[in-house]
């Protein structure tokens, strides 16, 4: 049986969006990909862990007077691929502070799978958002983060093959909501938390029942 992923790409316009999909659908990269106008998509089957995953690709225009057009396509999608360049700060501050925001706002049927995805790695020597900070908005909005270079072919397989993973994890739903993951975290530190406390209460009272059999032992000799 083969599972059907809806995935979107969202992001500033450059960032690479278009040359991401097409280096993974297709096997080519445009050094001259022109600005997407609308919105268009494109599906590729792979096999994670021995299943079979149907991707359809959306790819939206990063172009602020497409912005509006991109809502549409991602309401329903499974996952989020929110794409900065590495280098340009701009598309990793527009990142958290605009595409993230509209789409936690819009995307109500559930919580999607999210992918941070700093695009553009072979341009190293031009970076200007530091891999760290990627991994700390990843980590602060519970997604993946994969640094993809379409040019050099680098991540773009890992970063579906990651996502088509969190799709299959059983323990992942994907009409949980962020604050049911947030109370479920809380619950599951607070578990813990109780664990060590009671291991060490234990742990407490061995000691004092091994101190007091000596002395009871003492008393005999
Ligand atoms: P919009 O459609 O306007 O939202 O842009 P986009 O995010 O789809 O960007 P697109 O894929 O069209 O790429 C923009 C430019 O960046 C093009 O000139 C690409 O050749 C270039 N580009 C894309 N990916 C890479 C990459 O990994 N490395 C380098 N060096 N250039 C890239």
């Amino acid at each position: 049986m083969t599972s059907v992923l809806k995935v979107v790409l969202l992001g500033e316009a450059g960032t690479g969006k278009t040359c991401l999909i097409s280096k993974f659908t297709a096997g080519i990269f445009n050094s001259e990909s022109i600005s997407s106008l609308s919105a268009q998509f494109i599906t590729k089957t792979i096999q994670v862990n021995n299943e079979s995953i149907k991707f359809d690709i959306w790819d939206t225009a990063g172009q602020e007077k497409y912005r509006s057009l991109a809502k549409i396509f991602y309401k329903d999608a499974k996952a989020i691929c929110l794409c900065y360049d590495i280098t340009s700060r701009k598309s990793f501050e527009e990142l958290k502070d605009y595409w993230y925001e509209q789409q936690t706002k819009l995307n109500v049927d559930g919580q999607p799978i999210f992918a941070v995805v700093g695009n553009k790695i072979d341009l190293f020597s031009q970076q200007q958002v530091k891999d760290e900070e990627g991994k700390e908005f990843a980590k602060k909005i519970n997604a993946i983060f994969q640094v993809t270079s379409a040019k050099s072919n680098v991540g773009i397989n890992e970063l579906f093959e990651n996502i088509g993973m969190k799709f299959l994890d059983p323990n992942y739903d994907p009409n949980k909501t962020e604050s049911q993951e947030k109370m479920e975290y809380e619950q599951k530190k607070m578990d813990k938390k109780h664990q060590k406390e009671n291991s060490q209460h234990d742990q407490n009272k061995g000691v004092k029942l091994q101190a007091g059999k000596k002395h009871k032992k003492k008393g005999f000799c």
